[in-house]
């Protein structure tokens, strides 16, 4: 039998088994070392990242890699305000990362960049036997999807999906209630990303493409050339904790409708008036995707985009059983018998009494971390599973399925909003796999 087909057989039983994935090309020193991290992309994101990174004392950062001067700069500074000297920076063209990969004293890598580079960098980065942390989307078409499935059961190497929202306290607290059998069986789920984007879509005025600040410079053209839901995760990856999707259940089957495209060419306007060339642009993105997916088990969920209208910021939260639900946006939960006849109880003391215990125990460490501290508990996964040389708790199988979303979606939109088969990328060990999602307090 050769290697490739010995290490995917190895992974597949572990990862059935729910156990540890000892990776074979990571070699670590001592117990106590400090996980050895590298950082591919610095704008933004990345360098809230670096940072969280640099308040550990578990963490030691070996290098940084950006095609962006200035993004370079500032992390120098931030590194140099750190105590580092002289750490290693590959900033040499687009594939400099690669460079950066073969360093040799690497363990971990956080991949910050643009979507079209996120499954090329994890998968050169699980090739070398680094975890990889990519940021979300994992993926943009299905055969990237593929790409982190195969590359990880070939390597043997985890790669986690960064999806920060699976840590937010209140979503987090409905995962325990869930545990603990509250809502009864889910039937329904809903979520979404509704964030309006327009002032990160166009940064300064009507501005985007190369010369624009931030994400401008890149996101804004998905919306231009695709037209489904290019960012599924943040809903997607809570909602899939709580029905165990790839372990005793998966996503099966879509269908996505996307509404007419008004809101980006109306911020042109608005911001860069009549005249602005951008004006002209077609956007082929519609202003609100929705999409409904099946599972095996046969809950249904109602996946939302809607980034390019004026409105306030919301995932739209809904998870309902046969006893109740909770919704995040009138932030309540009504259960059967308990709650006043057909009125929502606040759910404030629902969500502190089943506070998830990884909560109860970092949640002052968290305090201050990105997004209502939800961003520390993804990079302390990240950097607990290095440690303890496991599989990461949000895995490639997860990026892939949850990723997925976003080709499968436009897939269906130019059918008509055709039904489309969501591809098993677990190969059937859904059926046999065990959750793995903060089942503790520790990660
Ligand atoms: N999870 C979250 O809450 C969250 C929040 C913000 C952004 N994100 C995601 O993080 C990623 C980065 O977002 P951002 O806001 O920091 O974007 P950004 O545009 O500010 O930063 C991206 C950085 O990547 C660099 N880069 C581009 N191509 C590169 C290459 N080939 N090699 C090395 N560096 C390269 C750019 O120069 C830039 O500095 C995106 O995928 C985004 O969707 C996630």
């Amino acid at each position: 039998m050769n290697t490739k087909r010995r290490n995917f057989i190895k992974t597949s039983a572990a990862v059935v088994a729910g156990a540890a994935v000892i990776t074979p090309n990571i070699l670590f020193g001592k117990d106590d070392r400090k996980v050895r991290m590298a950082f591919i992309g610095l704008g933004g994101r990345g360098r809230s990242h670096l940072k969280r990174c640099l308040e550990r004392d578990d963490v030691d950062v070996k290098a940084i890699c950006d095609i962006d001067p200035k993004a370079i700069e500032i992390t120098r500074k931030m590194l140099k305000d750190a105590g580092y000297k002289n750490l290693p920076e590959y900033t040499d063209g687009e594939l400099a990362f690669m460079k950066m990969l073969e360093q040799g004293d690497i363990d971990g890598v956080i991949i910050a960049t643009p979507w079209v580079w996120h499954t090329k960098m994890a998968c050169a980065a699980m090739r070398a036997g680094i975890y990889a942390g990519v940021e979300v989307s994992a993926a943009n078409t299905l055969e990237e999807c593929w790409d982190l499935v195969n590359t990880h059961e070939e390597t043997g190497v985890p790669c986690m999906i960064l999806e920060n929202v699976n840590y937010r306290r209140d979503v987090m607290a409905v995962l325990n209630m869930v545990r603990q059998g509250i809502f009864g069986e889910l039937i329904h789920l809903e979520c979404g990303y509704q964030h309006n984007l327009r002032g990160v879509k166009f940064d300064p005025g009507a501005e985007f493409g190369e010369g624009a600040n931030g994400e401008a410079r890149w996101r804004t053209q998905h919306s231009i050339n695709r037209n489904g839901d290019v960012y599924p995760t943040h809903g997607l990856g809570p909602v899939s904790s709580m029905i165990n999707i790839n372990s005793g259940n998966r996503l099966m089957s879509l269908t996505s409708t996307a509404s007419k495209a008004r809101g980006l060419h109306d911020y042109i306007v608005k911001t860069g008036g009549e005249d602005h060339p951008n004006a002209k642009i077609k956007f082929k993105l519609g202003d609100v995707i929705t999409t409904v997916i099946k599972t095996a088990n046969d809950e249904t969920i109602t996946v939302q985009l809607d980034t390019n209208l004026p409105r306030p910021y919301s995932l739209g939260f809904r998870v309902q059983g046969t006893e109740g639900l909770w919704m995040d946006v009138n932030e309540s939960i009504y259960l059967d018998g308990k709650s006043p006849n057909h009125q929502w109880e606040p759910a404030a003391a629902y969500l502190e009494k089943y506070d998830h215990p990884l909560w109860k125990k970092y949640g002052a460490k968290a305090e201050g971390a990105g997004h209502g501290g939800m961003d520390f508990f993804v990079d302390h996964a990240f950097v607990e599973s290095i440690k303890r040389k496991v599989n990461t708790p949000l895995d490639a199988y997860d990026a892939a399925a949850w990723s997925s979303i976003a080709p499968l979606s436009e897939m269906s939109i130019a059918h008509g909003s055709e039904p489309i088969e969501i591809p098993d990328f677990t190969r059937g060990m859904w059926m046999k796999r065990t959750p793995k999602f903060a089942l503790n307090d520790e990660y």
